[in-house]
């Protein structure tokens, strides 16, 4: 055996040991309770039951361990819950397929009513999950529970201190108590940091998961790999190469019923501090490259991030409120409280000094969408730049550039700005239809020298056909099982978010930031178009 290859099978065993060490997941037995606090309410019905069962029907809950409670303090019996989310669980298409284990996985489902504040509830809720880990033989294993709060932000202090006084599992069991924690998570940096320091008296951070579903997304999962896997990335991502960032999120329908709740919060706090921003999109997309996959470099490296951020100025901000959104009877006939904003961010480190990340959300706008594009700068001496521009074909909005070098003509198409068309830009779509797709310049096939802007395209329902792609929720409620915080929001990550946005939020509360009127089903108000513009964003 040659020394070189002695070298390479060493280091690779060294690694395989660490690597075992670090990263092998730690298989756990015994008995898991699985409780879902609020699980009378909309997201326990649409979002949080429907992901367990999707786990239970692929296999990732063991029936001999598991065992699902709810709680709230509408008074229902076991077989009411089970009504109410059955409807939830499986689809028309699906339903016989998943008839057998619906009807085994609901059975695995108990529910205890009472207060959110008081003892009397919590001491009924602990002795049902105590019987339950007597009946799955707790001894032989650990003793988990998951307290999954599916409830508004005001009573997570005393929901927390019930938990911890009377349900954490039984320390000489084993096991672990770990506390899953939805958005809002706090109004602004003031109210965060007091909710945070409440609950951080009672839980370490490492039993505390602030869940973001955006991050369980599948292509915002990817970004690491994307942007760490791949060579012909790494030299462009830069302010070198890249001209300016655009994270998008729309909706087609407005609060339809959740007025009451949006008014309170508006767009910044619903989506762009937290799904857009904060732990999800814009930190993966800047962050350095951490030294390790392990959890806490990952977000030590967002924090880096979010930290760079220079406060946001008002002239880079345009906020937007659809029309009709004041007639739901829940929202105040003067609301300020806008449902549309663009709002322009700022990285003052040297990977990203100059280059503008334009965050942009909206309800009631003319489509349902959500994707980063990452628009690159134009070539430099570029030689198809258009040298006399004719209208060609008067009827379509078809303009032709003509390009004069070496004594010939050649016909390139471009937009009617004149410009050169197109401009390199990557685009990650991250619903629906979840893709990424490279626009590039190319050689109009045919005889003549004309550009045309084409894509490389990479659409997953194409590339993985029936390979089903998982439900954010149901990855990240898995992940708070295997005890992977990667994937959830660490305190320091949200109180720099809060940073970024408490001075602006505070100044439209004033009314010193006005919403502007926007048409339902429009691409929201024209000025945002306006400032992307002056950002340096080009239509491609
Ligand atoms: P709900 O308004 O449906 O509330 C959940 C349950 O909490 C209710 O069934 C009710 O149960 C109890 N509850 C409601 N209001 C109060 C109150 N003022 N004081 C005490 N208990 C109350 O909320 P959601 O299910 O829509 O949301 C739960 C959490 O998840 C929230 O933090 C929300 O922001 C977040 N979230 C929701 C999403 C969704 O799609 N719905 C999406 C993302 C996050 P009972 O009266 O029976 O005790
Ligand atoms: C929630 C917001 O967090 O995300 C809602 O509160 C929004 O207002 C929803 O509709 C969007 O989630 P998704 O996964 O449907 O894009």
């Amino acid at each position: 055996m040659g020394s070189g290859q002695w070298h390479v099978e060493k280091r690779s065993t060294l690694r395989n040991d660490s690597f075992l060490k670090e990263y092998a997941p730690v298989s756990e037995t015994g008995s898991l309770a699985i409780i879902v606090l609020g699980a009378s309410g909309d997201l326990a019905k649409k979002k949080t039951f429907p992901a367990l069962f999707n786990l239970y029907h692929q296999g990732f809950l063991n029936p001999d361990e598991v065992h699902i409670f709810g709680y709230a303090r509408t008074k229902i019996s076991d077989e009411d819950l089970r009504d109410r989310i059955r409807g939830y669980l499986v689809d028309e298409k699906n339903a016989s397929e998943k008839a057998e284990a619906l009807s085994k996985f609901l059975q695995l489902i108990k529910y205890v009513s009472g207060p959110y504040d008081s003892e009397e509830g919590f001491k009924r809720l602990d002795k049902a999950i105590s019987e339950h880990e007597i009946s799955k033989k707790v001894s032989e294993g650990s003793s988990r529970r998951l307290f999954y709060l599916a409830l508004p932000p005001s009573v997570y202090p005393p929901v927390c201190k019930m938990i911890k006084e009377w349900c954490t599992n039984k320390s000489d069991l084993g096991g672990w108590t770990r506390i899953v924690v939805e958005k809002p998570f706090g109004k602004d940096l003031e109210s965060a940091e007091q909710l945070s320091s409440q609950i951080g008296k009672l839980f370490d951070e490492q039993q505390i998961y602030r869940i973001d579903h955006y991050l369980g997304k599948e292509l915002v999962q990817n970004m690491l790999v994307l942007r760490f896997a791949n060579r012909f990335f790494l030299p462009l991502w830069n302010r070198d190469n890249i001209d300016n960032v655009q994270i998008v999120f729309r909706e087609d329908f407005g609060t339809e019923g959740r007025g009451g709740y949006f008014d309170e919060y508006g767009i910044i706090r619903d989506i762009i501090q937290n799904h857009l921003l904060q732990a999800s999109v814009l930190c993966l997309v800047a962050m350095e490259k951490p030294i390790s996959l392990k959890p806490e470099h990952i977000r030590d490296e967002k924090v880096k991030v979010l930290q760079s951020v220079i406060p946001i100025k008002d002239e880079e901000v345009v906020l937007g409120q659809y029309e009709g959104y004041k007639d739901d009877p829940t929202v105040p006939n003067d609301s300020n409280t806008p449902t549309f904003a663009t709002t322009i961010l700022r990285i003052d480190n040297e990977r990203w000094e100059g280059v503008p990340f334009i965050l942009k959300a909206g309800k009631a706008m003319s489509s349902k969408k959500a994707d980063i594009r990452i628009q690159f700068k134009d070539v430099p001496g570029d030689i198809f730049k258009c040298m006399y521009l004719e209208q060609i074909e008067p009827f379509s909005h078809t303009k032709y550039m003509y390009r004069y070098q070496k004594n010939c003509w050649s016909k390139l198409s471009c937009n009617a700005t004149g410009q050169k068309q197109g401009r390199n830009e990557f685009v990650i779509r991250l619903q629906p239809s979840e893709a990424m797709y490279m626009k590039l310049t190319v050689k109009q096939p045919g005889l003549e020298m004309q550009t045309v802007q084409s894509e490389l395209d990479l659409s997953y329902k194409q590339r993985y056909q029936g390979v089903s792609i998982p439900e954010a929720y149901e990855r990240l409620i898995l992940d708070t099982i295997k005890g992977d915080q990667q994937h959830f929001v660490r305190r320091d990550e949200l109180k720099a978010a809060w940073e970024i946005f408490t001075p602006l939020l505070h100044r439209i509360e004033k009314g010193e930031v006005k919403s502007i009127p926007y048409k339902a089903g429009s691409r929201g108000p024209a000025e945002a178009d306006q400032l992307l513009k002056k950002a340096g964003y080009l239509q491609t």
